[in-house]
């Protein structure tokens, strides 16, 4: 479409004032116009943009209103990998780590640049040439989650920098999170809206930051600081200040809060001085972080694994409370693990109320020694489980008891075992017993094993004890009328989680391998296994010598598995499961080439003939992935009816489109040998 100069003019400059105004009101905090001033201006920008669509750019302040939900994250691969930092508690660590640095630099005293730790989400942005392209959270530091959409709603993140040459391409490293006032106003808006409120400013970031629905993280007033440069292209600085300058220049909010300090003492004198600040400071942090401020001697420094041996992060030490043991409860876990839990008089530590800590196991309790009545320290950290740190002995009840686990299972009563190198007490009922099963059902239903939707722990709860499911086989005999007879069950859920049983059946072998939860058999085992042996019946069959030839099953898994399948019930219930219908594409294991590349496939529309459950389960059973968003990386789009943006998406990046008649086709072409591109159709 051509447009004339004039409207291309006008959104420019529309959206250049708007983002300076979202530049002051949400980096600066220093708002210039009224919030009725400022919304003339988007209305009229998003006027514009919807009279002329080209003009809609990804950058335009428009585009923060959140995109379309979407069905799940793409994975990316981040370019330079977002490490993490050594930790140190005490002044004995800190004077450990300049003497490190300065007898590496050769050095008398070291600069360092002192920065707040956040206590958020890390995340890094893309931009090229000078606009928002990417951003993705950490994830295990080499591939996170694509949450651009979401990222794109939080106003402190600049859409577009101010143009120089240098920014053609650069990744901004930094934390989401959410300030404290805004998180107060998004838990009683949560409560007057009769929703879950969030326990503290850290988890209501993250569930924000991974919202399918970006439409919602927009409205949760996410905040970004950044602290760093991932990939810096052509930009080249000094010192780790003056990057934190250059990325103030450019709009980002940069902590307040950050020093050039000098040697140890300045380290110390800083740590003192933000952990006297902490509880006035309007977000949360969980230390503070020194990285040595001249990038040269960083180099020099480099690198030990997963950490730079350049920075440290100073936690403060993770708060502690007293409180009263209640009760100690017996929990029987999804393989038999008999847990003691202490039940706790409530107590507010660590940003959470606890009410129940785990005492591990019966060494662990013998350990500690920790007795109903008794008086204990509880501490937590950050992310970390609440646990029970010692028993304050002096006030302990009179006539109080060691305890010890039973040793029959206190939910079935039968005998409990502990292995000789374990130092686990298990319950020998499998199956038969039912806190086993209530647990397998629910990892069976999971998302990443069957994905049921619709069963959630208390259906499964009553599902079990009106006796009705006693096997995950069971799931696939229950019918309408007995689900309409359960408490709280409406006949529309009730069809939601037949239809969603159903479409379960089409799946992986790997899936289901997941979904039967054999112990030491995690999803990337059972994705190894389903490929290693392309059939059920081969792997039922193998032999430990067999499995142990799998990338990465040991003896230990070799053993549970043999024995899982070795189990008579099992057997029945694996037989039961593929009676009811529940299939998989099985291949032999000849034909399956484990280098073949998985395939990205997105789905829109309405399909002539299959859900999108079925779509996916085809898809995936040939070995390919099934995206929620189409990207760059994204190789084929299935379109059914009715196909919306990731069509128009498609079609701009070039990408592939095939109906539903060309899908088994595509497929077949994808995972035949003798073809070598995978998008030559
Ligand atoms: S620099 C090489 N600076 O801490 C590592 N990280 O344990 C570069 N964090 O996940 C990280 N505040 O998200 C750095 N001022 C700060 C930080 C910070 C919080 C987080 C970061 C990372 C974790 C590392």
């Amino acid at each position: 479409m051509s447009v004339g100069s004039g409207p291309q003019e006008d959104a420019a400059r529309l959206r250049k004032e708007i983002n300076a105004h979202n530049h002051r009101y949400y980096v600066l905090d220093a708002p210039s116009v009224s919030d009725a001033e400022y919304d003339v201006l988007m209305q009229r920008l998003i006027a514009l943009e919807t009279q002329h669509p080209s003009l809609r750019t990804p950058d335009s302040p428009t585009q923060r209103v959140g995109a379309a939900p979407s069905i799940e994250f793409q994975q990316v691969t981040h370019r330079v990998p977002m490490l993490s930092l050594n930790n140190g508690f005490s002044e004995a660590d800190i004077s450990a780590f300049d003497q490190r640095v300065r007898d590496a630099l050769k050095v008398a005293s070291v600069t360092y640049s002192a920065e707040p730790k956040f206590d958020g989400l890390a995340v890094s942005l893309q931009y090229r040439d000078g606009v928002f392209v990417s951003g993705a959270t950490r994830g295990d530091g080499t591939t996170g989650e694509d949450v651009t959409a979401n990222l794109r709603t939080v106003r402190s993140i600049p859409l577009a920098l101010p143009h120089t040459s240098q920014t053609r391409d650069i990744d901004v490293r930094g934390e989401v999170l959410i300030r404290h006032a805004d998180f107060e106003a998004l838990n009683q808006a949560q409560q007057q809206a009769g929703l879950k409120t969030f326990v503290n400013p850290r988890n209501a970031a993250a569930g924000s930051l991974r919202q399918l629905d970006s439409a919602m993280t927009a409205t949760r007033r996410l905040h970004f600081f950044a602290y760093g440069l991932g990939f810096s292209g052509e930009l080249s600085f000094q010192t780790q200040s003056e990057v934190l300058d250059w990325l103030q220049s450019m709009g980002f909010a940069i902590a307040p809060q950050r020093a050039k300090v000098e040697g140890l003492s300045g380290l110390m004198d800083y740590f003192q001085s933000m952990a006297a600040q902490r509880t006035q400071l309007p977000f949360d942090i969980d230390g503070v972080v020194y990285k040595v401020d001249s990038l040269r001697a960083q180099e020099t420094l480099g690198f030990v694994s997963r950490a730079p041996r350049f920075a440290l992060a100073h936690k403060f030490p993770a708060e502690e409370a007293f409180t009263q043991v209640l009760d100690i409860e017996v929990q029987v876990g999804r393989t038999g693990a008999l847990t003691p839990v202490a039940r706790l008089q409530p107590v507010f530590v660590g940003g959470v109320t606890v009410t129940n800590a785990t005492l591990h196991n019966q060494q662990e309790l013998d350990r500690k020694d920790v007795r109903i009545g008794d008086t204990v320290v509880v501490r937590r950290a950050g992310d970390v489980i609440p646990e029970v740190v010692r028993v304050v002995t002096h006030l302990r009840p009179e006539s109080t008891t060691r305890f010890a686990l039973p040793s029959t299972c206190p939910v079935c009563a039968s005998p409990v075992f502990r292995a000789e190198d374990e130092a686990v007490t298990r319950c020998s009922g499998g199956w038969r017993c039912v806190a086993q099963c209530k647990q397998a059902l629910i990892h069976f239903v999971s998302r990443h094993a069957m994905h049921v939707d619709g069963l959630g722990d208390k259906l499964i709860d009553q599902l079990v004890d009106r006796q009705l499911v006693r096997s995950a086989a069971d799931l696939y005999a229950l019918d309408r009328t007995t689900l309409v007879g359960l408490d709280r069950m409406a006949e529309k859920s009730a069809d939601n989680i037949l239809a969603s049983l159903e479409a379960s059946k089409s799946t992986t072998l790997a899936r289901f391998l997941f979904a039967l939860g054999i112990r030491n058999t995690g999803e990337a085992t059972a994705r190894d296994l389903a490929r290693h042996f392309g059939s059920l019946d081969a792997l039922m069959h193998a032999s430990i010598e067999q499995l142990m030839s799998v990338r990465d099953v040991g003896p230990v898994v070799a053993q549970s598995i043999h024995a899982f399948f070795a189990d008579p019930t099992n057997q029945q219930v694996v037989a039961q499961l593929r009676a009811r219908g529940v299939h998989w594409v099985e291949q032999s294991p000849a034909l399956i080439q484990p280098e073949r590349p998985v395939a990205s496939f997105a789905i829109t529309g309405t399909l002539p003939t299959l859900s999108r459950d079925a779509a996916r389960a085809i898809i995936e059973a040939a070995g390919h992935r099934v995206v929620g968003s189409v990207s760059s990386r994204t190789q084929f789009v299935l379109a059914g009816a009715d196909a919306g943006s990731k069509l128009e998406r498609a079609h701009s990046l070039g990408i592939p489109v095939i109906s539903e008649e060309l899908l088994s086709a595509t497929l077949a072409r994808l995972n035949d040998p003798t073809q070598t591109s995978a998008t030559s159709i």
